[in-house]
């Protein structure tokens, strides 16, 4: 039987490869993987510093009776280029960052003595390797970043399975209700394409079961081949409602000998690409997701599986979106796997962007277009492969290549590739297209004609917004509230549009970038959410897509001094509900509904609120009901546009007050510092009600500040040492005593840690608009860990974290 035997931990790395290194001289510390080659800030960094040549190495020796099996040493991704070396002789090396690679160490290990495995790692971008040969709009961050293992197995092995599930044509969840869906069952196949090395006479046997559970529901023998397939009754969907997963095992046996057993976990599901939009299990869905970079504050790209999948978790239950881009490479299989359990759909890429290189180079893109497809292509949740450079030019004879990998080693998926050139040479099954053109003014996207040479050719668009509209979570309100009505105004807009199978916002969080790009301090200001993964206001145009949790968020603490000539403008309110009040001091304004939004494709569009007045005019003041309703509608432009900004029809009212009632402008000033600005007297609560079923869901306050607050998000606190160590993100905001965020609130907090963890990053936090975070990581061993985390004026607070060994480590 096979065993895998991690190595992530006890690594020697230096930041100076030198000769005698690999042979086992030379400065170094001790580490285990993930592993950054450099820890950076936060921001302010120049992107030569995670450049270098650096080694790894580590002591191996084999398990006892293992002395005549294949053994591999499996590395799931170096950043970019690595020389493997054991005992100072080169055996192996691997070409981009970005996708795992495996080097042959059969019969070269002893069970009796170390031998000294090395990988010389090349984090340099003047390697000729995508993505790397012109600019870039991001860090490319060094290291061995993902894990590492000894994989050995009997000289009769699987080397490899491909499982393909298929559902029967007539299934359809069309009309279904999730519940519904859920409950749905049928018998589905799966066809499997298997690599076996020396089989011979072995057998071959598969049975499934649910995933997580270890009774199998069919169980079959085979003769050994290099295909099968395994019929399924009762089988559930794999639905982004509900994603029923199943475990596969694949065994080679000899009479009752087991000699090799692959788990793969898969989901049935069927996911159609089509010219008028796209299906999943016979569904018309739009996709709405975002695009994701795979790096972390500090660390880059190195951080454990609980971070990894913690991404996922936030894109599909706190952003409600259901599908993801992994821009501009292929990304942590525990990222993946997360989104096989959440039913987040993936759009996966190969390595690069926008620059094609020499002919070596594009073979290096060719194999890692292979690469990206074999080592994804059993998880359900992919469903697209992109199989260009992002956003390079044409290149016939290179995307061809790169088209027929794909088809070769997966027939069942479509392939895309993300270009910003309209009418491109369409070498792939969708049009999948960037689309810039929403400048705030313009229509949210170009119609699928206006863009693609094939009409009967799907079409999904893979990036909008970002370097349109940097937003920081600190901007002014105006900015802040632009970014995500610009984010509504896209979503809204090809929702509209039947033919566009979907869209990916640029991006899920703010990210670490080149010099050529970002704001100066190396910074993309371009997330929905901050680079700690705090939302942004335009993540709740998103979030309250959803109907699970109530969503209301508004966006303007209401202080006119934030504003120009203390002029509020546009206030909107993003939120899920059937309906919102708006109460001032205790009297109720009025209520909105989606009738009440200039957006009407979204199921829960923005809503403007611009009635700060309601009946109270008519209530508090000697007028008449006509007098009351202009002079209302006077207050409320004013209070949007300015009293000088009024529209000409307003200005006739104002006329018309002025010749019949003998209101003066005075009169007008008066009533607007009582009914809108509030100057002076008891101060102003706006109470915004969110009603769903009729009844109240949520409830957003503004209000005077008078207390600072902090409020702290934790992705799990009980820590599992396991292969590797484990870490946890903590997301900090700073608010009100109501909740509000203090987003002019920039300034740091204080973090301590005592027990067996420590912070990644610097205990001073930096929190920007009101938000910030840091992580922790595990050191090895077990106990409480207690976090701290004060600030001036604010009560401290505790987070206990319990660190476990893991029982059974993989
Ligand atoms: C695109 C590019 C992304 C990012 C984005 C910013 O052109 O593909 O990587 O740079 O622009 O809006």
């Amino acid at each position: 039987m096979r065993r895998i035997i991690p190595l992530d931990r006890g690594w020697e790395f230096t930041e100076a490869f030198g000769e005698g290194f690999a042979d086992g001289s030379g400065e170094y510390r001790t580490v285990s993987l993930p592993h950054t080659v450099k820890e950076t800030p936060y921001n302010y960094f120049d992107e030569g510093e995670y450049q270098m040549i650096s080694g790894y190495r580590r002591r191996l020796r084999l398990p006892e009776g293992c002395g005549d099996k294949k053994v591999f040493l499996r590395i799931g991704a170096a950043a970019h280029y690595a020389e493997i070396f054991l005992d100072g002789v080169k055996l192996g090396e691997h070409k981009g960052g970005y996708t795992a690679f495996s080097v042959d160490l059969s019969g070269r290990l002893s069970e009796d003595k170390d031998s000294l495995l090395c990988v010389k790692v090349d984090s340099r971008e003047q390697l000729n390797i995508p993505p790397f040969g012109y600019i870039i709009d991001y860090m490319t961050y060094g290291g061995l970043y993902r894990d590492a293992w000894l994989d050995i197995r009997e000289k009769s092995y699987i080397e490899d399975v491909f499982a393909i599930p298929v559902i029967p044509e007539n299934v359809s969840t069309d009309g279904m209700s999730p519940d519904a869906l859920s409950y749905l069952t049928f018998t589905g196949k799966v066809k499997s394409r298997l690599k076996l090395v020396n089989a011979g006479s072995l057998k071959l046997r598969q049975s499934i079961c649910e995933y997580g559970k270890d009774t199998p529901t069919v169980r079959e023998t085979f003769i050994a081949a290099d295909s099968c397939e395994l019929t399924v009754p009762d089988v559930r969907l794999w639905d982004v409602e509900s994603p029923a997963l199943y475990t596969l095992v694949t065994e080679l046996t000899d009479g009752d000998n087991v000699v090799d057993r692959v788990e793969t976990r898969i989901g049935f599901r069927r996911s159609e690409f089509r010219a008028d939009g796209y299906r999943l299990n016979g569904r018309r869905l739009k996709i709405r997701g975002l695009n994701r970079h795979q790096s972390y504050p500090y660390v880059g790209y190195a951080m454990p599986r609980s971070i990894q999948r913690y991404d996922a978790d936030i894109l599909k239950n706190e952003l409600g979106l259901n599908a993801v881009r992994t821009s501009h490479y292929p990304q942590s299989r525990d990222f993946i796997d997360r989104c096989d359990e959440l039913g987040l759909l993936v759009f996966t890429e190969i390595p690069g962007w926008q620059h094609i290189g020499d002919q070596a180079w594009k073979d290096i893109a060719v194999v890692n277009t292979r690469e990206m497809v074999t080592q994804y292509r059993n998880h359900p949740s992919v469903i697209l492969w992109g199989v260009r450079i992002n956003e390079s030019q044409d290149d016939d004879a290179f995307y061809t290549r790169t088209n027929k990998v794909a088809r070769k080693f997966d027939p069942t998926r479509p392939t895309g590739g993300v270009r910003y050139i309209k009418n491109s040479h369409l070498l792939e099954d969708v049009y999948t297209y960037n689309d810039f053109s929403h400048d705030g003014k313009a229509p949210g996207c170009e119609p699928k004609k206006a863009t693609t040479p094939d009409m009967s050719k799907p079409f999904l668009i893979t990036e909008y917004n970002g370097h349109m509209f940097p937003t920081k979570s600190y901007d002014n309100e105006e900015i802040v509230a632009e970014h995500a009505l610009r984010h509504a105004r896209v979503i809204d807009a090809v929702a509209g549009e039947d033919d566009i199978c979907g869209s990916f916002g640029w991006c899920f969080f703010d990210y670490n970038t080149h010099r050529d790009f970002g704001s100066g301090d190396r910074i993309c200001y371009h997330g929905v959410c901050d680079m700690f993964r705090n939302p942004k206001l335009a993540a709740s145009v998103y979030s309250s897509q959803q109907d699970e949790v109530p969503v209301l968020e508004i966006s303007s603490s209401m202080d006119i001094g934030e504003h120009p000539a203390s002029v509020r403008g546009k206030i909107w309110a993003f939120t899920n509900a059937d309906s919102l009040k708006l109460y001032k001091n205790g009297v109720f304004i009025r209520e909105y509904t989606r009738a009440d939004s200039p957006f009407k494709n979204l199921s829960h569009p923005p809503i403007e609120i611009n009635d700060f007045v309601g009946e109270r005019l008519a209530e508090g003041e000697d007028f008449t009901k006509r007098q009351a309703r202009y002079t209302k509608d006077i207050l409320n432009e004013s209070a949007i546009n300015g009293m000088n900004g009024l529209s000409a029809k307003t200005k006739l009212k104002a006329a018309w007050l002025t010749v019949r009632h003998g209101m003066k402008y005075e009169d007008a000033y008066a009533l607007y510092g009582k009914y809108i600005a509030n100057w002076g007297d008891t101060a102003a609560v706006f109470r915004f009600e969110a009603i769903k079923d009729g009844e109240v869901v949520k409830v957003v306050e503004k209000s005077p500040f008078t207390e600072r607050r902090m409020e702290v998000a934790v992705s799990h606190t009980e820590l599992i040492e396991g292969d590797t160590y484990d870490a946890a993100a903590i997301r900090i905001r700073l608010t009100d005593e109501k909740g509000n965020i203090l987003n002019r609130f920039n300034g740091a907090v204080k973090a301590n840690i005592e027990g067996p963890a420590e912070l990644i990053g610097p205990c001073d936090i930096p929190i920007n608009g009101g938000m910030g975070g840091t992580y922790v990581k595990t050191t090895g061993r077990s106990g409480k860990a207690i976090l701290t985390i004060e600030a001036e004026r604010i009560e401290k607070q505790t987070i206990i974290f319990t660190v476990k060994e893991a029982q059974d480590a993989r």
